[in-house]
């Protein structure tokens, strides 16, 4: 994470970071998690978000602005059988979010949660091939799929944008929902006029990860 800062730093001031990187696993009823799996998964899900506030905490430019958005889940405030660690590392993840928020409430610093919705991604195409003795609720998400309910990654990443981009500063210290009523007019009030952009990155992504 500290080569990638370094060289987002020699292009420029760095002024927002997208802490989106996740795992799902383990995947399990809480009396048969393994806990070098729990450890693992804790490393990357809330250790990596934190590594991320810091880094950019660090590289920031005195006297600019820095917005900080981690990327959560609905299942952050939502219990699921079978996925203990990743409802919990979320739940940190949106603690995480607010202390940050509190530590740096400077009026230059902004540091928000989201949940973006059930994208159809490699981690969703996970999730629908779970041991239904695992996660119970495996036929919700392949009924979702099979109703056509799955957000496009380019769409997701409309949201992200505006999050980074526009959304006010007092959504610091806050778990955004995507797919709030509100929180959706103002990312289709902001990408008016931007549908080419967006419609480009969504060809470019199905170029590079056709969705199945
Ligand atoms: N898809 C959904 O419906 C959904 C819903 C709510 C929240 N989210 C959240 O959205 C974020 C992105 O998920 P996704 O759906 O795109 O999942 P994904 O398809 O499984 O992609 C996960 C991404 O995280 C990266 N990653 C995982 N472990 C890493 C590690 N230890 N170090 C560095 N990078 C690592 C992966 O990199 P590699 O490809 O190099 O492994 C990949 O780019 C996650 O935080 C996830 O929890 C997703």
């Amino acid at each position: 994470m500290q080569r990638a800062f370094d060289k987002a730093r020699a292009l420029g001031v760095i002024e927002a970071v997208v802490n989106n990187a996740g795992v799902l696993g383990p995947v399990a009823p809480i009396g048969s998690i393994a806990a070098d799996d729990f450890d693992r998964h804790f490393r990357t899900n809330v250790l990596g978000v934190l590594i991320g506030i810091q880094l950019a905490l660090r590289s920031r430019e005195a006297g600019r602005p820095l917005r900080v958005v981690n990327v959560s889940s609905g299942a952050s405030t939502r219990a699921f059988s079978g996925w203990a660690a990743y409802c919990s590392s979320k739940a940190a993840v949106n603690m995480l979010t607010q202390v940050a928020a509190r530590e740096h409430d400077d009026g230059e610093t902004s540091v928000i949660a989201v949940a973006p919705g059930i994208i159809e991604t490699a981690m969703q195409r996970a999730i629908r091939g779970t041991d239904r003795a695992h996660f119970a609720d495996v036929d919700r998400f392949v009924e979702l799929k099979n109703t056509g309910q799955l957000l496009h990654p380019a769409d997701a990443a409309v949201a992200l944008a505006w999050l980074v981009l526009a959304a006010p500063r007092s959504l610091s210290g806050k778990l955004v929902d995507a797919r709030d009523d509100e929180v959706q007019a103002a990312v289709a009030q902001w990408s008016r006029g931007r549908e080419q952009g967006w419609a480009k990155a969504r060809a470019w992504f199905d170029e590079l990860e056709p969705l199945g």
